[in-house]
């Protein structure tokens, strides 16, 4: 079926060259939504916000709105508010907040000056991964723009709100994507996450009541205080409204990034969008939101990619992140390569997430090079069942959740193949379709001493 027309908003300017100045942002009506905000009261953002129906664009799809609301009045808890912008992106597979960062930068100061508006914070914090050196670059150099024209500063376009905004470049680790580690970092600390509750809107940077919103779901909130929350509704999905960035990459003919209403169906992102499946092969499986999410099978294209309908086939639509494998793809050498990732990752405050995720990737090296053993199976799933729910952070069910997606056929009994396939490595103790030749060696055990369970 052809996918209705679609008019971008949020990459409408983006890939227009000199699109990252403030003169050219100004020449399509730039800090027009939020002069219009200026005007509003902050509970009346709040309520447009909610009405909308926008839902964080991060990663777990918390209604915006909501969030927002959460922040205690200053009778309640006195003292300053605060905004950090989560510009980590770091999950593999997701590619979408850079554009807008690099591409149209000032939609996003435009978004930080509405939300500061509507949650009373008067300082704002772009904490940007690391590896973004041309993001962070771009950036700076709008936040002065905006310092000068006045739309930052001690009196926002020419109202009584101050507001200033700083750029915090991380060093580059995974887990301060993660809210309360990108706030114990942007503090001066090592990125450790934070036990919650207390939730960041109450007590968060410096103690004090904090939003952390995505980039691209800030990137949303101009054009909803500009055309109203009836117009974002009525895009996409009712339950699940508003325009998306897409990313496609892995066996695709054309990977890359798209914008599109919510509710795409993955058939049009893998076939219209991104060229179809690499060298014409057949499709093996589907990662539809970043590396963290549940694996899907061939006869899941045509789900429709959004929080709602994702979790209706076991999966999660995450960061919209989707990666595309062909039959050239072994599973376990692909799993090896994801949790490969994850235990470098951990931040390693928790025994199941540092140990497991270890422990996953040194099975699944082990499978792949020969030496798989008839209870690794069921060690794997004992394992991921002790990292699911048992840590700080969620970092450690987001590494245990492919594994489980792959290798659990009772929750997931579409997902036989897949099994079938590690099975087959350890059967026939070698990768079946030749990825690594087997050069496992069994490790010498000290009989009665080392609990068979522990040795991986
Ligand atoms: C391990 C881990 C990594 C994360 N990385 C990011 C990230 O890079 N960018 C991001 O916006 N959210 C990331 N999140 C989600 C954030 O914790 C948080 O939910 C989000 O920034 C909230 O913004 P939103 O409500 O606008 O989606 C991550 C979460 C976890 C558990
Ligand atoms: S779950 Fe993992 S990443 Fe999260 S706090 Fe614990 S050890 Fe760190």
């Amino acid at each position: 079926m052809p996918l209705p027309p679609y008019e971008p908003v949020l990459l409408r300017h983006a890939n227009q060259p000199g699109m990252h100045t403030l003169e050219a942002y100004l020449s399509h009506g730039g800090y027009g939504a939020a002069r219009k905000a200026l005007a509003m009261k902050p509970a009346e953002l709040i309520q447009l916000v909610k009405d909308s129906g926008l839902r964080g664009r991060g990663g777990a799809g918390f209604p915006t709105g909501l969030k927002w609301s959460f922040v205690p009045p200053p009778d309640r808890v006195p003292g300053p508010r605060y905004l950090c912008v989560n510009a980590d992106e770091s999950e593999p597979g997701t590619f979408k907040d850079r554009y807008i960062m690099e591409g149209d930068p000032h939609l996003l100061l435009e978004g930080i000056v509405i939300t500061c508006r509507a949650i009373g914070a008067n300082v704002a914090y772009i904490y940007i991964r690391g590896e973004f050196a041309l993001g962070a670059k771009i950036l700076e150099r709008a936040v002065e723009e905006a310092y000068r024209h006045g739309a930052l500063g001690q009196s926002v376009l020419g109202t009584d709100f101050r507001l200033d905004v700083t750029v915090h470049r991380g060093a580059g680790a995974y887990i301060c994507g993660e809210e309360t580690s990108l706030l114990t970092s942007l503090e001066g600390n090592r990125g450790y996450p934070r036990i919650k509750p207390p939730f960041p809107a109450v007590v968060g940077a410096f103690g004090q009541p904090t939003i952390i919103n995505n980039v691209e779901t800030l990137a949303n909130v101009p054009p909803i205080v500009e055309r109203g929350a009836a117009w974002f509704k009525s895009i996409g999905p009712a339950d699940d409204p508003g325009p998306k960035i897409y990313c496609v990459s892995g066996h695709v003919k054309k990977p890359g990034y798209v914008e599109h209403a919510m509710g795409l169906p993955l058939r049009a992102l893998i076939h219209d969008f991104a060229g179809g499946i690499l060298d014409d092969r057949p499709l093996k499986a589907i990662i539809p939101g970043g590396s963290s999410s549940q694996w899907l099978t061939p006869d899941k294209i045509d789900t429709p990619l959004g929080f709602e309908s994702l979790k209706k086939v076991r999966t999660m639509f995450g960061s919209a992140g989707t990666i595309v494998m062909n039959d050239s793809v072994c599973v376990v050498d692909a799993l090896w390569n994801i949790l490969r990732f994850y235990a470098h990752e951990s931040c390693g405050q928790c025994t199941p997430c540092r140990e497991g995720s270890g422990w996953l990737a040194k099975i699944f090296e082990r499978i792949e090079l020969g030496g798989g053993r008839e209870d690794d199976i069921a060690n794997v799933l004992d394992i991921c069942d002790n990292m699911r729910g048992k840590t700080i952070c969620v970092f450690s069910d987001a590494t245990a959740m492919p594994v489980q997606s792959v290798l659990d056929v009772k929750n997931y009994p579409d997902n036989g193949a897949f099994r079938a396939e590690v099975e087959e490595h350890i059967r026939r103790k070698c990768c079946p379709m030749g990825k690594h030749k087997p050069t496992h060696v069994a490790p010498v055990r000290q009989h009665g001493r080392i609990s068979p369970r522990l040795v991986v």
